[in-house]
């Protein structure tokens, strides 16, 4: 039987054909890697008319279109472009109650993209996140200790949600005591990017969205009063190319897309990386005898599990892609996550392999213009992670007794809703 949690998917043979799949069918996106296989057979750049949406499947395909922004626009409008649900009453709680949602960064092309990412991306270069390493593993290593004597751990509540949250909410200036809001918060944002959500779980996004913009509106109040040395009192500083500091609106919206890529993507990787290891002995073994080899095993669960398995594209005009002609305005997928798993790029997909050549050329963070700026970070904090998990609990293995992780529902992101283990504590 085919397990969907499973991080490695055997290439089940799929009886329909591909007219009848979509990503929007739960079954199929629970366990999506079947579908990706068949499309990238036999449709490689493939029109879903459940969706509407142009799927593009083949890593070459990934990079060209992902490397085309010309062609590839990133500035799609989510709520009224991918999403089913009408966007006005959501709008109009926005005008009411706080602030329009602004595209910045990852929502725009050049020009306007720029200036925001040569602002934020200053942050998070390779010399800046090398100075954070004591500081991650201190943290790493105090969370592992609130839990390694119980011999079991909630691993998810206990460790994959708090450490990327404390980390960001430390980058930011904000008290960790506010970590779990930061999380509620960062799951609203994205269950509203789901394409098929409910207008009913719509409008209780907006709310948890709007009790982040207050927060973040009396917090910038605070860092104009009293500037510390962090990224919102950075932000709240910061000067445009015209001299203008940000608008709130913008504000609001570059801190929210700092905190939720950040969030659920590294924890997502948490979790499936923790999770093979508890269903792989042989490979924890391994791993735990030769640690030089962490790096690589992060690598293949970020391209085996990519937490955003897609992201979305519209085209600036008619294109070929694949030797597929897209109309003008055609909404597109860019499947990281297939692209990733594409046997034309990396041989023997759905297993980890941790002597690939190209092991770090995975679509997990993206590619072009817009691809991770908090790449060197999560790389950084997951390597800390396992290394440290498997320094001092020994043979982790799933808690018998707690339920079986499933995957959450969602059209393009990936990651699973808990983990429990147990283990014995390295003495
Ligand atoms: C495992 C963890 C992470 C994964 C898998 C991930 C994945 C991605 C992907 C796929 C993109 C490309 C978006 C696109 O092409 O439209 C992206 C962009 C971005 N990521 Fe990450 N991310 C992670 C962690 C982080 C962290 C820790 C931060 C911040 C501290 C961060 C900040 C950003 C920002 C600001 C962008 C937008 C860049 C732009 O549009 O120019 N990410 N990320």
């Amino acid at each position: 039987m085919t397990d969907a949690n499973q991080n490695v998917e055997p290439r089940a043979p799929v009886d329909m054909t591909l007219a009848d799949m979509t990503l929007a069918d739960p079954g199929i996106h629970r366990c999506p890697f079947g579908y990706y296989a068949k499309m990238q057979e036999e449709s490689p750049v493939h029109y879903d008319r459940h969706t509407d949406l142009w799927m593009i499947t083949r890593y070459d395909d990934v990079v060209s279109a992902a490397g085309a922004w010309e062609r590839f626009s990133s500035h799609i409008d989510m709520r009224r472009d991918v999403s089913n649900v009408d966007p006005t009453e959501a709008d109009e709680l926005f005008k009411r109650d706080g602030y329009f949602v602004e595209d910045v960064l990852s929502q725009v092309d050049p020009p306007r993209h720029t200036p925001f990412r040569r602002l934020v991306e200053k942050l998070f270069t390779g010399p800046a996140v090398k100075r954070m390493h004591d500081y991650l593993d201190t943290h790493v290593v105090e969370l592992i200790d609130t839990f390694a004597d119980r011999g079991r751990a909630d691993f998810y509540h206990e460790f994959a949600v708090p450490l990327p949250v404390d980390v960001i909410a430390d980058q930011l200036g904000l008290p960790r005591s506010d970590g779990m809001k930061l999380k509620r918060w960062t799951d609203a944002f994205i269950a509203s990017f789901d394409a098929t959500i409910t207008a009913e779980r719509k409008l209780e996004c907006v709310k948890g969205i709007l009790e982040f913009q207050k927060y973040f509106v009396t917090k910038r109040d605070e860092k104009l009063a009293q500037p510390g040395d962090d990224l919102l009192s950075m932000l709240v500083a910061a000067r445009k190319d015209d001299g203008a500091p940000l608008t709130i609106e913008e504000y609001l919206a570059l801190c929210a897309q700092l905190m939720v890529a950040g969030n659920e993507t590294t924890r997502n990787v948490l979790l499936a990386g923790l999770h093979k290891l508890v269903t792989d002995p042989a490979l924890q073994i391994r791993l735990r005898r030769s640690p030089e080899l962490i790096p690589r095993f992060v690598d293949e669960m970020l391209r085996l599990e990519a937490p955003a398995q897609g992201l979305f594209r519209r085209c600036t005009r008619e294109v070929t892609l694949g030797g597929v002609k897209l109309p003008e305005g055609a909404k597109v997928l860019l499947l990281f996550g297939a692209g990733n798993r594409d046997p034309r790029a990396f041989p023997n997909p759905d297993e980890v392999v941790l002597d690939r050549p190209n092991g770090n050329r995975h679509l997990a963070f993206g590619y072009g213009i817009h691809s991770c700026i908090g790449r060197t970070l999560a790389t950084a904090e997951l390597t800390i992670a396992f290394t440290r998990l498997l320094e001092r609990l020994d043979d982790i293995r799933l808690a018998p007794d707690a339920p079986t992780p499933q995957i959450i529902p969602h059209f393009n992101m990936r990651g699973l809703d808990g983990l429990s283990i147990v283990f014995r504590k390295v003495s």
